[in-house]
């Protein structure tokens, strides 16, 4: 989540004069290039979705890959989801800046519009298509060598309680509870990961000290937390910054992976860049509230 840090996964492809982007932000993902069309397979079918993560109205068209005859030509709102159930992949192509762009998705799953750096609007893979919640950012683990300095400049010790918010696969929480025997509490909306990161939690032996909670991060309560970790979009993290002032108490450290906390400069107390296993870079913000 570069982009999924806003733009830690992020690559640009030229294709026949159309501009595909594929953004690895927090595996920030957006769609793929359509590809050719593929022997018809009888597939279920399953539910994609957009949301419109921007300000503005956007027009699209999109079609099932292959089918252009079929082409709906469309315009989502601010804030709306168009849901569009299918058993094959889409086509979709919108106009952003100066450019015409054509993506590839896939059936079932979740995409976002969303504002890019700058102002240009891109289409990111998301992590679920609820209208009853906020997509945070979808699902991209953070390189256990990141989730290691990122606990060590939360100085955790045996005596705080960790929340992640948007925990995933819980590695955050286990490292702190397997390192340090903190306690910790992951939260995600999606419950697979809930159940993944369960059974993480019992294959490191630390079920005692950890849990892990299936529910949307905005509406959940963590003021017990004393370190908080995230590895969010900048937009999710500028959302939940009145939630962290309002349940969060002062002296409350936060690392966040790859993006800054928006409002919160002032207290900011550290950033460095750290690299993964296979030398990617990554940024750590902490922060005191
Ligand atoms: C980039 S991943 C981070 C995973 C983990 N914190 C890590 O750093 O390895 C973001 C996670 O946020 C979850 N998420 C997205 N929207 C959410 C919401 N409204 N409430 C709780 N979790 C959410 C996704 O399911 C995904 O697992």
């Amino acid at each position: 989540m570069n982009r999924i840090t806003a733009k830690t996964l992020a690559a640009s492809l030229i294709i026949a004069g159309l501009a595909l982007v594929s953004l690895a932000h927090c595996s920030r993902e957006p769609a793929s290039p359509p590809s050719a069309p593929q022997a018809a397979a009888v597939e279920p079918a399953k539910e994609t979705t957009l949301r419109n993560v921007t300000g503005r109205t956007i027009a699209y068209k999109i079609f099932p890959v292959g089918s252009p005859m079929k082409t709906e030509h469309r315009e989502i709102a601010p804030g709306a989801i168009d849901r569009f159930p299918t058993a094959t992949s889409l086509e979709i192509e919108f106009h952003s800046g100066d450019r015409d762009i054509v993506y590839s998705l896939e059936a079932g799953s979740p995409y976002s519009f969303r504002v890019d750096e700058g102002t240009t609007i891109e289409l990111f893979l998301g992590s679920h298509g609820r209208a009853d919640a906020e997509d945070l950012a979808p699902w991209v683990p953070t390189p256990q060598p990141v989730v290691d300095r990122m606990l060590e400049l939360a100085r955790v010790t045996v005596a705080d309680v960790v929340y992640d918010i948007g925990c995933g696969d819980g590695r955050i929480v286990i490292t702190a509870a397997r390192k340090y025997g903190a306690r910790g509490v992951g939260i995600d909306i999606d419950p697979n990961m809930i159940d993944e990161s369960n059974k993480n939690a019992e294959t490191a032996g630390v079920t005692q000290l950890v849990r892990f909670e299936a529910m949307d991060a905005t509406k959940a309560e963590f003021s017990e937390a004393t370190v908080v970790a995230l590895y969010l979009l900048p937009e999710s993290n500028d959302l939940l910054r009145p939630i962290f002032e309002r349940q969060l108490r002062p002296g409350t450290r936060l690392v966040s992976h790859n993006y800054a906390i928006p409002g919160w400069e002032h207290k900011q107390v550290h950033h460095e860049t750290v690299q993964d296993e296979l030398g990617s870079e990554h940024q750590i913000y902490a922060y005191i509230r």
